[in-house]
């Protein structure tokens, strides 16, 4: 008997759906381990990890513990971390000066890392707001109602100095500043660091997404400071040809890796970023994209493997080469 509801059709993309293998052949898009960078958030002493209540699964590590982590991660094919260092508040001051201490934190943690994990590529964070006790990331103005910006390049570029010399691969500006990629990479030149490179966060938008790891590195005072916003120096969610303005400059200047961040809710940047340079682009999904997953699946009510599955997806999709993600760990554990 004919079937009657029959369609006459040439084009039947089910076709390529029908089995797992089939649908592996025409898959477009693979996440591998080797596309993915390891934020870790670095504590003082030996205590034992400590866990950061807004991102569960993530914890601030001593020295320690964060090179077996290091190794860990390398084991799963995690080419490369990218280092937030968590300060006593103590040593917080307006001008950021621990960011500036010879022996600070970040720095032992880069000399040990490099020592015990010599193949992981190790990046640090150049900003201030780890460092000041308003949690700006730059110096303030006399007045206290602007980030002085050149004078927080110049305070850059000596932290990436310091970065430097004790073996960080790539230093990451963070901070949003005019023209700190170009000062970064002139004094890493000037120090002889020709090969060091620079990631900047071309394309960072002043994201209500950050609040989790404001929690995580004490920084959080700033989002709240009435005099001065953030959105100051990060880009308004709402704009899209600004990112081009600002990923022109940092490619201008030096850049070798551009990055997007946040990454979830910014997709079509990553989508135009990726088209309108050559350099590998790197998308960020910040704490808030990883704690919204997180509080879905604890209340049941997300499948939290699938989702970051999916997450991380959609931004190589986008364009992305390299993603620093919270879930770096989890997922490279599942492709192997
Ligand atoms: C600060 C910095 C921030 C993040 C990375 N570097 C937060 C901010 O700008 O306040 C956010 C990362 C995240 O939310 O996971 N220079």
């Amino acid at each position: 008997m004919p079937d009657r509801f029959k369609l006459n059709l040439v084009q039947r993309p089910r076709r390529l759906r029908r089995t797992a293998s089939l649908r592996a052949m025409v898959e477009e898009t693979v996440l591998r381990p080797a596309d993915f960078i390891a934020p870790l958030f670095v504590v003082e002493g030996k205590g034992r990890p400590q866990p950061i209540a807004s991102m569960p699964g993530v914890f601030r590590y001593g020295v320690a513990d964060l090179v077996k982590e290091c190794r860990a991660l390398a084991k799963l094919g995690i080419p490369a971390v990218a280092l937030f260092p968590k300060l006593d508040h103590r040593l917080k001051d307006a001008d950021g000066t621990a960011a500036l201490n010879e022996d600070g934190l970040v720095l032992r943690a880069v000399r040990a890392i490099k020592e015990a994990v010599p193949e992981m590529t190790v990046m640090t964070d150049l900003a201030l707001d780890p460092y000041t006790s308003h949690g700006h990331d730059g110096v303030l103005t006399e007045d206290g109602r602007d980030v002085a910006n050149d004078r927080t390049v110049a305070l850059l570029a000596r932290m990436a100095v310091l970065h430097a010399r004790v073996g960080v691969d790539l230093v990451a500006p963070s901070d949003m500043m005019d023209g700190r990629v170009g000062a970064i990479r002139a004094a890493l030149d000037a120090a002889d660091f020709t090969y060091t490179g620079i990631m900047a966060y071309s394309v960072k938008f002043a994201s209500a997404y950050y609040g989790p790891f404001r929690d995580a590195v004490g920084s959080a005072q700033a989002a709240g400071t009435p005099k001065l916003s953030k959105a100051s120096y990060q880009l308004n969610p709402a704009n899209r040809r600004e990112a081009f303005t600002e990923l022109a400059l940092d490619e201008a200047e030096g850049a070798d890796i551009l990055m997007v961040k946040p990454a979830g809710p910014y997709l079509d940047i990553i989508r135009d970023v990726r088209e309108a340079t050559n350099k590998p682009v790197a998308a960020y999904q910040v704490s808030g994209e990883y704690a919204q997953l997180q509080a879905a699946a604890r209340l049941g009510w997300l499948d939290l493997a699938r989702t970051r599955r999916e997450s991380l997806l959609g931004i190589k999709r986008a364009g992305a080469d390299l993603i620093l993600t919270y879930f770096a760990k989890e997922t490279a554990a599942e492709l192997a």
